[in-house]
Order: structure tokens, then sequence, then C-alpha cells
């Protein structure tokens, strides 16, 4: 089974993503690490993240292994990782291993941007989960805060909108709600609520599919 969430910054979609992959016994990939590791590796490698032959280099040659690196959650991180996104080079480079990582025989749970239109069109279940830009900048201000970051909710707000304008208006591979995908906007849910929501969607798919 494959199940495809893709959404917004700050939508709570990793969250949830997380924990679904959990309920089911699924392997869940993070693919927003993937550029974000993409970006950290052309900034070490002394390169601007506009250069789009950098940018194509680092991405063939990402080590997976090293995707656990914390500075990939870091602030600016997000935003640098939306750069190097635009490039169709780099989407190209990063295709066949999201594709093998979600075809592993045990099933998967990927998010990200793309992966119900893109990486994973025959996905068994797709959801694109949304929330107000308000609602998920609150959302990410909280967290920073709490995190002892000195952030502004305007700043947030900001890095927010230009996100999603950055990540919806490209030409390559925008992020786009999937003509099968369920939309799940969770601006008035918590957390448990998004993901009962999402569980029930998932067992109902399934159950109509027939298979576990
Ligand atoms: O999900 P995230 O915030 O960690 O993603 C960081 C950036 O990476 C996002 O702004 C755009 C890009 N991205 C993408 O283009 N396609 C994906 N499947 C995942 C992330």
């Amino acid at each position: 089974m494959i199940i495809a969430i893709d959404g917004p910054a700050a939508s709570g979609k990793g969250t949830l993503a997380c924990r679904i992959a959990r309920h089911f016994g699924l392997a869940w990939l993070d693919t927003g690490l993937l550029y974000r590791a993409v970006a950290r590796d052309v900034r070490a490698a002394g390169h601007s993240l506009e250069d789009a032959l950098a940018a194509a280099a680092a991405a063939r040659a990402l080590d997976p292994a090293t995707l656990d690196d914390p500075a990939l959650r870091g602030p600016g991180a997000g935003d640098a990782a939306s750069i190097v996104a635009r490039i169709a080079e780099v989407r190209a480079a990063l295709l066949e291993f999201q594709r093998a990582f979600a075809h592993r025989p045990s099933g998967a749970v990927l998010d990200g941007r793309d992966i119900g239109t893109v990486v994973c069109p025959d996905a068994d279940v797709k959801i694109f989960v949304t929330a107000t830009p308000e609602v998920r900048a609150q959302r990410r201000y909280q967290e920073r805060k709490n995190r002892g970051e000195s952030v502004t909710y305007e700043a947030v707000l900001e890095d927010i909108r230009r996100r999603d304008e950055r990540d919806a208006g490209r030409e390559a591979a925008p992020m786009q709600q999937a003509r099968d995908a369920v939309l799940l906007d969770t601006s008035d849910l918590d957390i448990e609520a998004a993901f009962d929501t999402a569980v029930g969607v998932i067992s109902r798919k399934v159950g109509q599919r027939g298979h576990p």
C-alpha cells in the first residue's frame, strides 16, 4: 500500500504522515528532507542555490544516510529547499529514490508537494492536507518560539506565503492537489482530529479496493 500525503508548508502533513505510517505499519519518507539536504550540500560546496548545474550535481550525489542531520530542520532550511526544488534536473535526480522507496513490498507513506501528482500517481490513497496561511503561521510560530528561537508571527507568515507562492507557482511539478486526492483542511482540527479523519479516509479507500 502506498499513501501519498501532500500539502503546503506547516500544514501538519509531516506529523500526520509519521503517525499514519506508525498506525498502518508502513515505512515513512519525508521527501522535503531530500530538497533540504540538496540545498545544504549546494551551499556547503560554495555554490548559489540558484545554480542549476551545482544543484543537480548535489541531488545526484545525495547520500540518504545524511537525512537525519538536525540542521535540515533548522531555520531557513525549508526556504532554501524550495529554491532548489524549482530546478527540474534536481527533481528528476530525486525521483528514482522516492519511487523505489514507495514501491517497497511492505508499503510506504510519502509526504511532500508532488507525491500524488508526479512521484506516485498510482498511490492507493492520496490526501492533500491544508490549512489557512494564518493558522499554519501560528502553529509554526509557536513551534519555533518553544524551541527558544527569536521570531515574530509576521515574519513566519511572510515566509509561509512566499514558500506557498514558490512551491505552487513553479513550472516543474508544482504543489497541487491531485484530482483523486481527498482534501483534509486542518484549520479547525487539532492533530488528533486530523489523524482520526485521515485514518477514516484510508480505511475506507483500502476497504473499497479490498486489500489490507
Ligand atoms: O515539506 P518541507 O517543508 O520540508 O519541504 C521543503 C521544501 O522542499 C518545500 O518548500 C518545497 C520542496 N519540496 C518539493 O518541492 N517537493 C516535495 N515533494 C517536497 C518538498
